[in-house]
Order: structure tokens, then C-alpha cells, then sequence
């Protein structure tokens, strides 16, 4: 599946492209099953919120879940992938986000690039995101906010604001580490807007690493389950081993390159 002149065009001017019906049913009920199953194992990566009630985010699932491992191959995020990135990419990151009804908590304004640089030493932004919409998204279960058109300011440099300075955790928590200040976020809107990124579940949405996004808490008694999975060129992989400190769930160490994959389904 390739995106069209005029998806691409968009990307570059928002920062972002949203595709309807993108996912095969199929997979969909596939991934509930996982999801099922993850919830109730302790697995490296799994996050839970502050309050401890429920499963803030689920990392890292193709290391240990096949169909998470063939899934990440699929040509409906590959081809998208090289086409916006210009060339062979492999996996940086995988995370399913899980926002729990009542409880689920907000992610603050922050860009996701400025973590793979600093922290997982990634020297350039020749890197996308795709969001799946594991569930219908709405005004009411916690839509992430995008500001179309900041992923064309850059890396917006920003000092670690949360209270776990050090440590990975603080990367993934509701007080992230790296956010925008609230001047800017005002300026940004002021010229751009904001996207409310809604949608039926089996949407896809590509999203720029420098493109300034946030979440508000989910107070629904709906569930706003999304993955997000990260392709990184492979000529802009990391050299430096010995400065790579997170855990493997955060920062994939398998840099080789992905070819599409026709996957069987896995039951
Ligand atoms: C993110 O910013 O990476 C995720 C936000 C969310 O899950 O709402
Ligand atoms: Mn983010």
C-alpha cells in the first residue's frame, strides 16, 4: 500500500496524513487477542500509570509476540515508510498506548524526536511514526493533538522537565521528560491550528518525529487503545553502542532492514 502524491504532499506541509480503513479486520481481532493476553503477563516494557490501576503502555511487543513481529513487516506500513523516509527503514520503537477508561492520563505537549536523539543517539530526524487506531477515537476517550505544520521548526531544545531526571521512565510517564513550554505551544497554534486526530478504529495516521503533539486524560468509559510503531532510516541508525542506555523495548537493537512481508496469521 503506497501513500498518494497528494498523502505525501500533505505529510510534508502538516507533519502528519490520517488514512481511513487502512487495516484488514483480520488483524484487528488478531491484536485484541494479544492485547488480551499481554494484560495479563509481566513482560519487560509493560508501564503502568502513575496511580497503578491500570496499563499506561505496553512496549517493545515484537520482541516477545510473533504477530507483533510479522505485523511491524506489513506493506501498508513498510511502503509508506520508504516512500517518506526515501529509502530501506527498520523498527526503532513499537508501543501500544492503552489510555484506560476513567483512568488513562495525559501525555503534556512535548516532540518524540528530541527523545531518540538524546537519548538513543539518533544523529538525524529521517524518522516516521504511524499511529493505528486500535479503537474508535472521539472528542471524549483522549485523541491526540497534533499543531500542523511545527514539525518545521526542528528539534524545539528543551530541558528534562520531569522529576525522574534520570531513568527511562520518565520518558514514557504522564510528567514527560521533554516538553514544550506553553509560549510556544500558544504561538504554534496561533499560526497553525490543532488537529484532533479522530477516527474508527483501523486508522493509520503517519506522523513527523519533530511534529508537536499532546494527549488530554481519558474520563470516557470508553477504551482509546492505539499502537504506535517507529521506522528509522538505516543509514541513520546509531554508531555509538556504549551511548545507547535504554532498554531494548524502547530502543530496537535489531537495525537491519525490513522487507513487506505477506504474513500469515497467527492464532
Ligand atoms: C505519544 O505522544 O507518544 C502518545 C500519546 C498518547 O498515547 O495519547
Ligand atoms: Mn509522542
Amino acid at each position: 500500500m503506497k501513500l498518494t502524491n497528494t498523502q505525501l504532499a500533505d505529510f510534508e506541509r502538516m507533519g502528519f496524513v490520517s488514512i481511513d480503513d487502512a487495516l484488514n479486520p483480520e488483524d484487528l481481532n488478531t491484536i485484541e487477542a494479544r492485547l488480551k493476553e499481554f494484560s495479563s503477563k509481566d513482560y519487560p516494557g509493560h508501564v503502568l500509570e502513575k496511580h497503578g490501576q491500570s496499563y499506561r503502555a505496553f512496549h517493545g511487543c515484537h520482541l516477545y509476540d510473533p504477530f507483533f513481529n510479522n505485523f511491524i513487516r506489513s506493506p501498508a506500513f513498510i511502503e509508506p515508510a520508504r516512500q517518506i523516509l526515501d529509502g530501506p527503514v527498520y523498527l526503532h520503537q513499537l508501543k501500544i498506548n492503552l489510555k484506560a477508561p476513567f483512568n488513562g492520563e495525559q501525555w503534556p505537549w512535548h516532540q518524540d524526536y528530541i527523545y531518540w536523539r538524546n537519548e538513543d543517539q539518533i544523529q538525524k530526524d529521517a524518522i516516521v511514526s504511524v499511529m493505528v487506531f486500535l479503537d474508535d477515537i472521539t472528542e471524549f476517550n483522549g485523541p491526540l493533538y497534533f499543531i500542523p505544520g511545527s514539525h518545521k521548526h526542528g528539534v524545539i531544545e528543551a530541558d528534562k522537565t520531569s522529576d525522574l531526571k534520570s531513568g527511562w521512565e520518565a520518558d514514557v510517564s504522564a510528567a514527560l521528560s521533554y516538553q514544550v513550554n506553553a509560549d510556544l505551544v500558544s504561538q504554534y497554534v496561533d499560526a497553525g491550528g490543532i488537529y484532533s486526530a479522530k477516527g474508527k478504529k483501523g486508522t493509520v495516521l503517519w506522523f513527523h518525529g519533530n511534529i508537536v503533539h499532546a494527549s488530554p486524560s481519558n474520563l470516557s468509559p470508553f477504551q482509546r487503545r492505539i499502537a504506535i510503531f517507529t521506522y528509522n532510516a538505516t543509514h541513520n541508525a546509531p554508531h555509538d553502542a556504549d551511548q545507547e542506555k535504554r532498554p531494548e523495548f524502547l530502543n530496537n537493537r535489531d537495525r537491519s532492514e525490513l522487507s513487506p512481508l505477506t504474513y500469515e496469521l497467527i492464532d
